[in-house]
Order: structure tokens, then sequence, then C-alpha cells
């Protein structure tokens, strides 16, 4: 087991139960003025009911070669938060669907047979690299996410779902990383196995974005069409190449640790302001 789980940045990983509600009439483009981001958001809220049952079962298997007590607590929280997510997410893709958009279905078919397929014939290191794939992305999509200036108006409930989320894969963010470390071990494997999950989950994420950005024209047209598009393209790359790819990549250097990202003030005004809004906390 590596030292690094000693670092000291471990704060608690909350259970909150969340009632987020999306009206029935919902425009999908639920980021104003902005298709692209919006559909891609969507993407990410579809795979979600797929791939956070996929880590829970992951987590599940790897429970049975966990010896340390803080790190088997660590483990059920982990999953717990992963368990309010994808319902919560279930929620707002329902909303999504009433629009229409019919070969969302199929995607998801693919990709839920793909995780079911992972869980059964897919080593145990491979599912919990996998799952650190994910859980390194995420953590610096939300440093990204929450660093990143307000300017853009999103649907409230849509932002909400989101910062929610984002906020709690912070707070876990260690778990993946640890346990990991914990059962199997070995950097080069995780890499790789790392950038497959990374590439696996980007590719269901772009065909959801472009059959939405296909499926309806209107929405483009409505954002200013073809020029509108390149416009946003030409202001979300800059930003993306500076805030985002730097904290991506450091998730691939030897020495990174989750335990060094730390959890700043903000957040944890953010985290106490969202134990508030839930129904339940533990
Ligand atoms: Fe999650
Ligand atoms: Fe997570």
């Amino acid at each position: 087991m590596s030292p690094s789980r000693d670092v000291g940045s471990h704060q608690p990983i909350v259970v909150r139960q969340m009632n987020f509600d999306f009206p029935d009439d919902i425009d999908p483009v639920v980021v104003a003025g902005n298709p692209e981001e919006s559909y891609l958001m969507i993407g990410l809220s579809l795979l979600l009911p797929h791939l956070e049952p996929y880590l829970i079962r992951t987590m599940k298997e790897a429970k049975k070669f966990v010896k340390d007590e803080k790190l088997i607590d660590d483990l059920e929280r982990f999953s717990a938060q992963e368990g309010q997510h994808y319902r919560q997410h279930m929620r707002f893709n329902d909303s999504i669907k009433l629009q229409g958009f019919p070969e969302l279905e199929g995607l998801e078919k693919t990709l839920s047979d793909d995780y079911k397929r992972f869980s059964k014939t897919r080593s145990l290191r491979f599912n919990l690299a996998y799952a650190e794939g994910f859980e390194a992305l995420t953590t610096a999509s939300a440093r990204f996410s929450f660093e990143r200036p307000a300017d853009q108006e999103t649907l409230p409930a849509v932002s909400d779902l989101f910062a929610w989320h984002l906020l709690e894969e912070l707070e876990h963010r260690t778990v993946a990383f640890d346990i990991y470390d914990h059962v199997c071990g070995g950097y080069f494997y995780r890499v790789v196995a790392g950038l497959y999950a990374q590439w696996h989950m980007s590719s269901f994420i772009g065909r959801v974005t472009r059959y939405m950005l296909k499926a309806d024209p209107a929405a483009i047209e409505r954002c200013g069409g073809k020029e509108g598009a390149r416009a946003r393209r030409q202001k979300a790359v800059p930003e993306l190449r500076k805030h985002f790819l730097p904290k991506w990549l450091k998730t691939y250097l030897p020495s990174y640790t989750p335990h060094d990202i730390p959890f700043e003030a903000e957040l944890e005004e953010m985290a106490t302001q969202y134990s508030a809004l839930a129904r339940s906390t533990r």
C-alpha cells in the first residue's frame, strides 16, 4: 500500500439524499444559448446510471480484500454517494427523454451491455483501474468547473444537480485510488486502463452529443447557426487548454495522488449548503 494515503486531505464523505425536480417540458438546451455544452452534460448524465452501478459492483467485489477499517468505511460511503448520484441523474434523464430523441435508448443499451460484460469477464484490477480512471477525470473536471467564471446561465435544477454531484466527487476523490492501491496496485496498469476508461466514457458522451445536435438542428439555428457554434468553440477550446488540461494531465504523473488536492474553504461552505438542502444526511 502506498504511504500517500496518510497525506492529510481527508474531509468527511457525507451521504446526502437529495430530491431534484425537473420539468416535464424541459428545454434540452439547459445551458442557455449553448446546445453543444448542454448535450455534453446530458451525455454525461445518461452515462451515470450505467457507470455508477458498475462502480458500486466493483467496490462490493473489492471489499472482500480490504482489511483496513477506515478504508472499508470510505468504500461504503463512496458507494452510497454514487448510489444517490445516479438516482438523481435518472430524474433529469427521464425529463430529457420526454422531449423525444428515440435513438438514445439504443446508445444506452450498448453502454449498459459493456458495463455488465466488464463486471462479468474483466479482472477486479481492470475494474478498479477503470473506476480510478473515472474518478481522476471527475476530480479534474470538478476543480475546473468550480474555478470557472459563472458566465453561462444554466437551468437552476440542472446546475444544482451537477454542482452537488461534483462536490461529492471531490469529497470521495481519494477512495478509488486508495482501494486500487490497497487491493492490486501498479502505476502503469492504472494509467493504461484509466486511459481506456476515459476513452470509453468520452466516446459514449460524444455519440450522444453528436446525435442530439443532428436530431434537433433547430436548436443550433436558435443559437446563432454555424457562426454561433464556431464562436462557442473558439471560446471553449483555449479555456479547456489553459484550465482543464493541466489538471487532467497531472493525474497521469507517477507522483499523482488525490490526497494532495486540497478541499478548500469554499467547498466546505458548499458542502454545508447541500447538507442543509438534503432530505437526510449521514
Ligand atoms: Fe458520482
Ligand atoms: Fe465518484
